[in-house]
């Protein structure tokens, strides 16, 4: 592997950051460099989304390109694909029709190395639980870092192609998960987002585990300094959880609950287990014991057989809880997956005048909840320059995208703001002080 330059392009989730993070320090520990550019590279690796049709498209077309500077090169440059769609039989098919060389599933992503020594194309789309055992370094500088706690999904939520991208649920070893966080502690690392397709299986396919309530408590003991944590599922997140949040102040009053519906029909089409009056009264018990809780959620608009009638039900729910923001997406039929093989399409049409409801009723709703934090003060952890000239952009304990003045900001780092004003996406601050010494780094 000698002279191996490498250029990592990452689309789709968090999930999807960290292990581009994991194949980096593999590469790197290999004698790899990082270049900017596609010009530069020798190999470029594309981690990939498979969720909805959107992602795929986007990754045809840079696989696309990436096949004409092979071709401009004589061949002389790798094309890699990992994860989500590289699991899938569709991301295989892709991979062969623009002629990529290495190929990893999103269960075999510590293979990379092996791949790169052999001089002949490598596939592997196995799961390995191998892969739970790296315990990747921390990320050079940061102030923030993501922690795999456990990968796959149990359910079968009948429009999601993650059950058979990424297997079903593996929990990492509580002492492997503690010691990466040590790490990234002791690395300077202020805020640590646990992550996980659901967060709050942690621990069940293994009696020995800690269950999730226990881990949040284990790794704030390590002193940390904000503890995040997505993505949560209703089905399992009992009082325990909720305890353990209410009692562990490092974490924020902060929850990711994907809804998906307001409507019964439809959530029992989706096979998402709960039914409305279910997440209401889950969510009534968060407010009960998170007096500040910020909350939001995902919702699909325009599932299979979804009437008007079931997405005024969402749209209702929507008001009933007033959630603070919303992942909020059209249906996606993805091949292979049971909403796909079972159910016909909603016209397209129908899809995108519902979503654009649904996007006014978020705005209104974000904007109502932002405008609240007027006049509070937040601890903002800025990361650098906004795209809004003169703003730095960071965000609070809560998980709320914060602007403060450049001018009034040496660095990425922590500071505490008070908020002046709030769109329906952004709240504006000004700092009233770094909040923790040496943590800004000029
Ligand atoms: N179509 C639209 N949205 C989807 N999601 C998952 N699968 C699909 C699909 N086929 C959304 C869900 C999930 C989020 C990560 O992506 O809302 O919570
Ligand atoms: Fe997909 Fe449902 Fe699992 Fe989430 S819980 S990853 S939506 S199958």
């Amino acid at each position: 592997m000698n002279d191996l330059r490498v250029k990592i392009i990452t689309y789709g989730c968090q999930m999807n950051e960290y292990d581009s993070h994991l194949v980096a320090s593999e590469l790197a520990a290999r004698g790899a460099h990082f270049v900017e550019t596609v010009e530069e590279a020798n190999f470029v690796l594309v981690n990939t989304c498979a969720v909805r049709g959107k992602p795929v498209e986007k990754v045809k077309s840079l696989l696309g390109q990436l096949r004409k500077e092979k071709q401009r090169r004589g061949g002389h440059f790798v094309i890699g694909m990992m994860g989500c769609l590289a699991s899938l039989e569709e991301g295989q098919a892709i991979a062969r029709d623009f002629g990529v060389d290495v190929l990893l599933g999103a269960g075999a992503i510590h293979k990379i190395g092996e791949a790169l020594e052999k001089l002949e194309p490598f596939w592997d789309v196995g799961f390995y639980p191998e892969l739970d055992e790296v315990v990747p370094p921390p990320p050079a500088g940061a102030l923030s870092a993501y922690v795999t706690l456990i990968r796959g999904c149990d359910h079968h939520c009948t429009y999601c192609v993650v059950p058979r991208t990424r297997g079903p649920e593996v929990s990492r070893h509580p002492e492997l998960v503690l010691r990466e966080v040590e790490q990234l502690v002791a690395a300077g690392v202020v805020e640590i987002t646990l992550l996980g397709q659901n967060v709050n299986s942690y621990g069940k396919d293994d009696p020995s585990y800690p269950d999730f309530a226990d881990l949040i408590r284990q790794v704030a003991a390590l002193g940390v300094r904000r503890l995040r944590f997505v993505t949560s599922h209703p089905m399992n997140f009992s009082d325990r959880i909720i305890e353990a949040i209410a009692e562990t102040p490092a974490v924020g009053q902060y929850v990711h609950l994907p809804v998906q519906s307001g409507s019964d029909r439809i959530l029992r089409r989706m096979a998402r287990e709960y039914r409305r009056d279910y997440y209401l009264e889950r969510v009534a018990r968060l407010r009960e014991a998170l007096p500040g809780l910020v909350l939001t959620t995902d919702i699909i608009v325009g599932f299979p057989g979804e009437t008007e009638e079931d997405f005024q039900q969402t749209l209702d729910l929507y008001d009933e809880v007033g959630f603070d923001a919303a992942y909020m997406f059209a249906y996606s039929a993805r091949p292979g997956t049971p909403s796909y093989e079972r159910f016909e399409d909603l016209p397209r049409e129908v899809k995108i005048e519902r979503l654009e409801r649904l996007i006014e009723k978020q705005k209104h709703w974000s904007l109502e909840r932002n405008r609240a934090w007027i006049g509070r003060e937040v601890e903002v952890l800025v990361r650098g320059p906004a795209k809004e000239e003169h703003w730095a952009l960071g965000h609070d304990q809560s998980n709320h995208p914060v602007l403060l003045p450049v001018a009034e900001v040496a660095g990425p780092g922590l500071y505490r703001a008070r908020i002046e004003e709030a769109s329906p996406h952004m709240l504006f601050g000004k700092v009233l002080e770094p909040a923790l010494a040496g943590s800004v780094n000029p």
